[in-house]
């Protein structure tokens, strides 16, 4: 088995000190990352020094490795080139970005460049349609991105250079990137700088705002209610129902249906206590 260096062996200690006592086996996905930030990937080696350091089976360390996408099971590149070929960035360009990164770099979906450099993949939606077509390096965004972009920014990334994101921290490579989200801050200068949010973003609120509309009784303080079963806490009680109707007239706030205030009294939300379960079959 690899010996992980002594750095990964005392920050695997530290990430998993930030569970409770008894909870160390939710340290998994930190740790599942902290491995591929030292080899570049999650190697069977990987596997075991999660399962080891856990308690676990390395058959249960797998089950979640091989779950997750972001814990890469092959040989990675320094630079992960996520394409979206969702239907938003698709139609408006991100198919053909990704067709042309496939022939300029001689490789397919989750394959290499055999220089080690890049690793190509299509994803399915970045949560970014707001600036379709997206394409990411290492989880860092290249916003409204067509084919002619990607190709210099992947020249540039082949180059040694490391072009900028539209927004968010400068590039890092995928070990330094899978560091960080084992839980290890990003020190350089200008990391954590904080942007607002663009205007792509903001044009539905911007829209709501020119026409008036709001949710009605939406107050952005309101606290989380407790289960039914929790008694509220002093400071804590649970919101009134909102009963001002939406700028656009819709009712709003009215009471759920006598039987649904009593979830005993409803088929669908019921208790699945014994008598309950009985009555379903
Ligand atoms: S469809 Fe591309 S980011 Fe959502």
């Amino acid at each position: 088995m690899t010996q992980f260096s002594e750095e990964t062996r005392r920050r695997a200690t530290e990430v998993i000190a930030r569970y409770p006592a008894g909870r160390e086996r939710s340290a998994l996905l930190p740790l599942l990352h902290l491995v591929q930030a030292e080899q570049g990937q999650v190697t069977p080696d990987g596997i075991a020094f999660c399962a080891e350091q856990l308690g676990l089976t390395k058959a249960q360390v797998a089950a979640v490795a091989s779950f997750y996408t972001m814990y890469k099971r092959r040989p990675t590149g320094d630079w992960l080139v996520s394409v979206c070929t969702n239907t938003m960035c698709g139609v408006l360009g991100g198919d053909r970005t990704f067709e042309t990164l496939k022939e300029q770099l001689g490789v397919g979906h989750d394959e290499t460049t055999p220089d080690g450099t890049i690793t190509l993949e299509h994803a399915e939606c970045l949560a970014a349609c707001d600036y379709a077509p997206v394409m990411t390096v290492n989880y860092e965004f290249f916003d409204q991105t067509q084919a002619s972009d990607a190709l210099q920014i992947v020249g540039a990334l082949r180059r040694g250079e490391r072009p900028e994101p539209s927004r968010g921290a400068p590039l890092c490579t995928l070990k330094e990137m899978s560091l960080q989200l084992a839980g290890f801050a990003d020190e350089r200068e200008g990391a954590l700088a904080e942007g607002s949010a663009g205007e792509p973003t903001l044009a539905g609120a911007r829209l709501a705002e020119r026409h008036g509309i709001a949710v009605a009784g939406f107050d952005p303080d309101t606290p989380i209610a407790p289960p039914a079963d929790t008694p509220a806490q002093p400071g804590h009680e649970p919101p009134p129902t909102a009963k001002e109707p939406a700028a656009d007239r819709k009712p709003a706030g009215e009471a759920p249906p006598a039987d649904l205030q009593d979830p005993g009294k409803h088929p669908e939300t019921a208790p699945k206590g014994k008598d309950n379960q009985r009555r379903s079959r």
